[in-house]
C-alpha cells in the first residue's frame, strides 16, 4: 500500500501550486485528477484532494463521489481553493453545498490567484456579468466572496500561501 496521494484540479494554477507545497513536505504521489481512475485510489492510505473554487462549486469532488466504494476505508481530505478571504459563515454555507455524501471528510481553505488576462474568455465574462450584478447592490450588503469580486476588478493577485495548509498538516499529523 503507498502513502497517499494529493489529486489537484486546477484551471488556473493556484490548487496546483498548494498540492506541490503539500508534495514537498508529505512525500506522497501529486497528480492532475484528470489522470487519476477510480481503481487506483485503492493503492493509497490517504488521498488529499486539491480543488479550485468556481462559481461557489469545488472542483475534484466527483472522484470521490464517483469512487465510494474504493475510498471507504482511506483517510481522505479535501482542500479547496478560491480568491476570497476565509470567512467562517461563506466557508460553512461552501461546505454544506458540496460536501453532500462526503460527510465525515474535513474540509480546507485556502485563498488563491485571480489574474483577468489568464482567464478564458467564458471565465472573465462570467466574472464580469457578476462584478456588473454586483454593482447595483450596496457596498454594505456585500457578502465576503462580492467584496472579493469587487476589490479584484481588473487586477491580478496571488494570495497563495503556505500557512493555508497548516490546518491540513495538523489534521494529518493527529491521525
Ligand atoms: C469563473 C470563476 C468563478 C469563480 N468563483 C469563485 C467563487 O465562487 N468563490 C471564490 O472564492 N473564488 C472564485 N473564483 C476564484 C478562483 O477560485 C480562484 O481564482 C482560484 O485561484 C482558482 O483555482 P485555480 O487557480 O487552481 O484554478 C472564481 C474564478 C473564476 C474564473
Amino acid at each position: 500500500m503507498k502513502k497517499g496521494i494529493i489529486c489537484y484540479r486546477s484551471k488556473y494554477g493556484a490548487a496546483k501550486k498548494y498540492a506541490h507545497w503539500l508534495q514537498e513536505v508529505l512525500d506522497y504521489e501529486c497528480r492532475d485528477i484528470k489522470t487519476i481512475s477510480g481503481k487506483e485510489l485503492k493503492d493509497y492510505e490517504t488521498i488529499i484532494i486539491c480543488g479550485g473554487i468556481y462559481a461557489s462549486g469545488i472542483k475534484g469532488l466527483s472522484l470521490l463521489k464517483k469512487h465510494r466504494n474504493e475510498v471507504a476505508d482511506k483517510r481522505i481530505a479535501v482542500f479547496c481553493v478560491g480568491a476570497s478571504p476565509y470567512d467562517h459563515q461563506a466557508f460553512e454555507q461552501l461546505k454544506q453545498a458540496n460536501m453532500k455524501g462526503l460527510e465525515g471528510i474535513p474540509l480546507f481553505y485556502g485563498r488563491g490567484a485571480w489574474d483577468e488576462a489568464k482567464m478564458s474568455f467564458i471565465d472573465r465574462k462570467l466574472c464580469h456579468t457578476l462584478q456588473k450584478v454586483i454593482a447595483k447592490k450596496d457596498p454594505n450588503t456585500y457578502e465576503p466572496w462580492m467584496k472579493a469580486l469587487m476589490e479584484a476588478r481588473g487586477k491580478s493577485a496571488d494570495w497563495c500561501d503556505k500557512q493555508y495548509l497548516q490546518p491540513l498538516l495538523d489534521f494529518l499529523n493527529k491521525q
